[in-house]
């Protein structure tokens, strides 16, 4: 991978890369239609990263479907397709993390605490090796997002890194490689997510400042499912991941439920206009 990205930048080429788990969906996919848009090649790695799940948490049950996502890598157009293994990203004596403090700590951080630890570290590891001169990350894991933001303004990486717009379902449930483990009934539940962000922006927009109120009809939405249980609902800082008991200008809404077995994170921004 590493000889493959000295070539291309030998040659002048740009490196857009999008860095993924696998089992690939239409989030995934218009990342890659970006990378391939903004840059000469574009590199996609598929890799389950051991270090960002807790015990007890679905590493082993993680949905992958290599044969699938190559052909969805082919039909996209992806130049360069990295499958490193376990082995090769975490030999035996591997010592080092990177820990992005603050805003880590709040959102999924409470619940997940070595979560971004883990990201942080594989994902530096992963553009250390591709050597990408962009990098695209979808705006569903935004607390992702600002932490591999704030890794590379902090570890002076010059890289760009790119947010891209959640893709949802017809429904407005956000796409989600998770979304596979909902059976039929959890699936329909699953839309509450979306319904708790849409109530949020409805209120905001109809002139609720009060994040206490309008966090309170947002439980209402998730309750209302007897499959789901709310790990948090928050309304905060977007920079700081704070949370803000009235919205004067930009905030943003967060929250991950359990659905069945099945945690699905969701966000949006509210602006007052
Ligand atoms: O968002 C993901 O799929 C993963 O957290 C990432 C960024 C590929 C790191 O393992």
């Amino acid at each position: 991978m590493r000889q493959s990205s000295v070539d291309l930048k030998s040659s002048g080429r740009s490196i857009g890369f999008v860095p993924t788990m696998g089992a690939l969906h239409g989030g995934h996919v218009s990342l890659i239609n970006e990378a391939k848009k903004c840059n000469d090649a574009a590199v996609l790695s598929i890799f389950v990263n051991p270090t960002q799940f807790a015990p007890g948490e679905d590493y082993n049950s993680y949905p992958r479907d290599i044969e699938r996502d190559k052909i969805t890598a082919s039909d996209t157009g992806v130049d360069i397709l990295f499958l490193p293994s376990a082995d090769e990203m975490y030999p035996e004596g591997f010592k080092t993390f990177v820990n992005v403090e603050g805003i880590t700590e709040s959102l999924c951080g409470r619940f997940r605490p070595r979560h971004f630890k883990g990201v942080a570290t594989v994902v530096l590891k992963l553009f250390n090796i591709v050597m990408p001169d962009r990098a695209y990350f979808g705006e569903k894991d935004y607390q992702q997002l600002l932490v591999v933001k704030k890794m590379v303004k902090d570890l002076n990486l010059d890289i760009e890194i790119k947010g891209m717009p959640t893709i949802r379902e017809w429904d407005g449930l956000a796409m989600s490689s998770r979304n596979g483990y909902l059976n039929r009934k959890e699936r329909i539940s699953a839309v509450s997510l979306s319904t708790a962000l849409k109530t949020s922006q409805e209120m905001v927009k109809n002139d609720e400042r009060r994040a206490e109120k309008i966090i309170g009809e947002m439980e209402k939405v998730i309750n209302n499912e007897d499959a789901a249980k709310i790990d948090y609902i928050s309304i905060c800082d977007p920079d700081t991941l704070k949370d803000i008991e009235i919205i004067d200008n930009r905030a943003l809404a967060a929250l991950a439920v359990r659905i069945g077995k099945t945690r699905l994170i969701d966000n949006c921004i509210l602006e007052v206009k």
